[in-house]
């Protein structure tokens, strides 16, 4: 387990700590940009209220509902659908950075678990509407829903420009460290994607 990490019956035995749960879902899609730029997945994330990228999901407390249905909870109200959210979605938890020099105790630490699913592109498609439609925070905690551009055009856009921007929390290494994970992203084109964004 890489440094940072914890198991999640380590997390939840974290006395007093707080726990985030945010989910990647995504699909395989044929469609093309351009006829010529292989889109390959469909990566939700979302423009949150504070201008950052981020995953949906949000604050879980433990002791009131498991991590999954906090997380689903927190899904109706972003996203607008009822998706259940397995155990087997688990991918890791890790220890957030402290919020600020006063709450660096570990009685306020933030612990952040992150989960995927995959779903078929018709599912995805119907998220991205009810989050305009139906879901009560489109517009407050969430501004938009956006996909994440996995392919590298002529002069380096897409994929390099995307990880350019700031994210929430660990959002932009949990989507790095999925794309691996997950075989979304080939390894050398996400290290020349990434150092890209740094320049
Ligand atoms: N995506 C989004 N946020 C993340 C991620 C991620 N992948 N990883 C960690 N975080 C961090 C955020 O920086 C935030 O501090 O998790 C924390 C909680 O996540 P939110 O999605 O912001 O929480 P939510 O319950 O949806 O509430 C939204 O309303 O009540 C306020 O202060 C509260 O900022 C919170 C906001
Ligand atoms: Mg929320
Ligand atoms: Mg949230």
């Amino acid at each position: 387990m890489a440094s940072g990490q914890l198991s999640r019956a380590e997390a939840l035995a974290c006395p007093g700590c707080r726990h985030a749960c945010h989910v990647m879902l995504y699909c395989d899609t044929e469609t093309q940009l351009f006829g010529i730029h292989p889109i390959r997945h469909i990566i939700l994330m979302q423009m949150r209220f504070d201008g950052l990228l981020g995953f949906p999901g949000g604050f879980v407390d433990p002791s009131e509902e498991s991590l999954e249905a906090g997380l689903s909870r927190e899904l109706s109200e972003e996203l607008g659908v009822a998706l259940p959210i397995l155990e087997e979605d688990h991918l890791d938890s890790c220890y957030g950075p402290p919020s600020s020099p006063s709450s660096s105790s570990s009685s306020s630490r933030l612990i952040t678990h992150f989960y995927a699913k995959k779903m078929e592109e018709e599912q995805i498609r119907a998220v991205e509407r009810a989050a305009v439609t139906t879901a009560t925070d489109h517009g407050q905690e969430v501004l938009g829903m956006v996909r994440v551009p996995l392919y590298t055009m002529e002069g380096g856009k897409g994929l390099a420009p995307f990880l350019s921007h700031s994210f929430a929390g660990s959002a932009r290494s949990q989507l790095a460290d999925s794309l691996l994970r997950l075989h979304l992203v080939a390894p050398e084109e996400l290290r020349d994607a990434s150092a890209r964004a740094l320049q």
